[in-house]
């Protein structure tokens, strides 16, 4: 059966709660252990959003192998004891398990301990996610709600907003300023943040 038929199949017979987006866990993308962890006490009262910088990806075989390289950056070249991220998402529209809801991130310094962060695969200076993305991106948001991850009045930022750096991409970030739980962050305006 083909994958889209499938969950769509299982939403309406009420199985599959996470509604219509699918998670690709660690072990269905070959995720390498983590050197170590550190619990994320739930709820989170922010969402850090990134891009990788990096290439998007379309298809699972393409995004699954953009996370491992991810990965293996992250943990190899950062010295990182995971994947930095707590979720990633592709253009596919599907979301990929990083540190997962519980697992502290390294995302956004000073900042991992009481938030989840999530990164969309590409670069979003010059373009935007694809609207595929988008959706997938505000599902798992509203799936981390729904499920007490993330606090019912969370607060968005783009990852610029928490330090010094271009991330999530000026277009993406443009995009993200427009969400409802958006705020300024009074401590890393434009004026401080590079
Ligand atoms: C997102 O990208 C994928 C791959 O190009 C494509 O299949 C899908 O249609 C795109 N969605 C939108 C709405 O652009
Ligand atoms: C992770 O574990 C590997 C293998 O034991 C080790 O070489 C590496 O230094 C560790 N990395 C960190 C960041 O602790
Ligand atoms: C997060 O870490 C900072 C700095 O160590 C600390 O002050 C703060 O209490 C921590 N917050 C949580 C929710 O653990
Ligand atoms: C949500 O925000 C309101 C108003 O700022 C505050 O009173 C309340 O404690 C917040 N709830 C949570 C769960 O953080
Ligand atoms: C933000 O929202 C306004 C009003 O709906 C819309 O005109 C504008 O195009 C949006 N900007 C972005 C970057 O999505
Ligand atoms: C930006 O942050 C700086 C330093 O934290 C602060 O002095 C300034 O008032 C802030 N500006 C705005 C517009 O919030």
């Amino acid at each position: 059966m083909a994958e889209a038929t499938f969950l769509m199949l299982l939403t309406i017979l009420g199985i599959y709660a996470q509604d219509d987006f699918e998670v690709v866990n660690r072990e269905e993308w070959g995720a390498r252990s983590p050197n170590e962890t550190t619990t994320l006490t739930p709820p989170q009262p922010l969402v850090i959003i990134h891009h990788t910088n990096w290439n998007s990806c379309w298809t699972l075989e393409q995004c699954k192998s953009e996370v491992r390289k991810v990965q293996d950056f992250h943990m190899d070249v950062r010295n990182w004891w995971d994947i930095g991220y707590n979720f990633l998402v592709g253009e596919d529209g599907r979301a990929y398990e990083g540190r997962g809801w519980t697992t502290e991130g390294a995302h956004a310094e000073g900042y991992n301990n009481c938030s989840i962060g999530i990164s969309v695969m590409g670069t979003f200076e010059d373009a935007a996610p694809n609207i595929t993305a988008l959706h997938t991106l505000q599902k798992i948001i509203t799936f981390g709600v729904t499920e007490g991850f993330i606090d019912l009045n969370y607060t968005l930022y783009g990852h610029r907003q928490t330090g010094p750096t271009d991330c999530p991409g000026q277009t993406f970030y443009n995009i993200l300023q427009n969400g409802s739980h958006w705020k300024e962050n009074p401590n890393h305006n434009a004026t401080n943040v590079y």
